[in-house]
């Protein structure tokens, strides 16, 4: 049985300016130095890498994007491709968050070949699936998650499955207040580490790191992480404060 390593993500969303942002960066920098048995990722807004990543250089804090376009350069107005983030030190990026599904209109396709622009492009995935609240109460979680997750993988070989995370977020638990219960938390996961199994292999779905997200906070988290198939949190709200987002790293 493969142990996995907990993996911490801070999802800054569009929040701070430049002086608060680097503040922060800072904050978890010097708290994060003696804690270095749990991976910690922070995703800060687009024109805040370059500086953050040169902070962050000789700590263990990785730095990624919350987002990326599928191609490489071109007339894309707005748009931030996978070789500018690798270009500012960028290692991964997360794709298909549902913020992104939802208001900027990412689908599952759309996901998918961020997912294998981004590969190509040499930057790792935290690949963000999850069900709305009127899925949930209409009993497709499973369907719809499952789905997700098999959409944006369905060009991704085996040997490039160890760049990927998957975080479970469901919707109705983002930034809520609401977040999922560890028991409904453990189903799902252990549901997509099993449809991994299904479509890989079983080393490739033990070895899978899962994270959790939606109103993960200081005083949730220890439970979520207790439960065996949850292998860390992907965290909005309580990233942006540097006591609390160590305190979930700790727990
Ligand atoms: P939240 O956000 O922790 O504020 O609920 C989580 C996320 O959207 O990644």
């Amino acid at each position: 049985m493969t142990t996995r390593k907990q993996r911490i993500t801070g999802n800054w969303k569009m929040n701070l300016a430049l002086d608060e942002a680097l503040e922060l960066a800072r904050g978890i920098r010097n708290r994060v130095r003696a804690h270095v048995d749990s991976d910690v990722a922070v995703c800060p807004p687009y024109p805040y890498l370059e500086p953050i990543a040169q902070l962050l250089k000789d700590s263990p804090v990785q730095v990624g994007a919350q987002d990326m376009d599928a191609f490489a350069s071109g007339a894309r107005t707005g748009a931030v491709s996978g070789p500018m983030l690798r270009s500012v030190g960028c290692s991964f990026t997360l794709v298909g968050h549902s913020e992104r599904r939802a208001i900027f209109g990412d689908t599952n396709e759309i996901v998918s070949a961020k997912l294998r622009a981004a590969l190509e492009h040499d930057l790792d995935v935290t690949l963000c699936v999850g069900e709305s609240l009127e899925q949930r109460e209409a009993g497709t979680t499973f369907d719809v998650v499952l789905e997700q997750v098999e959409s944006a993988l369905s060009t991704i070989q085996a040997g490039q499955m160890n760049r990927i995370v998957v975080a479970y977020e469901p919707v109705w638990a983002i930034g809520t207040g609401h977040t999922a219960t560890p028991a409904q938390a453990q189903e799902v996961h252990a549901r997509i580490r099993s449809h991994i199994g299904h479509l890989y292999d079983a080393d490739i779905a033990n070895s899978l790191n899962i994270q959790y997200g939606g109103s993960v906070k200081p005083d949730n988290a220890a439970t979520l992480k207790s439960q065996p198939d949850v292998d860390g949190a992907l965290v909005g709200g309580a990233s942006l404060d540097p006591e609390s987002f160590i305190q979930i790293i700790r727990t």
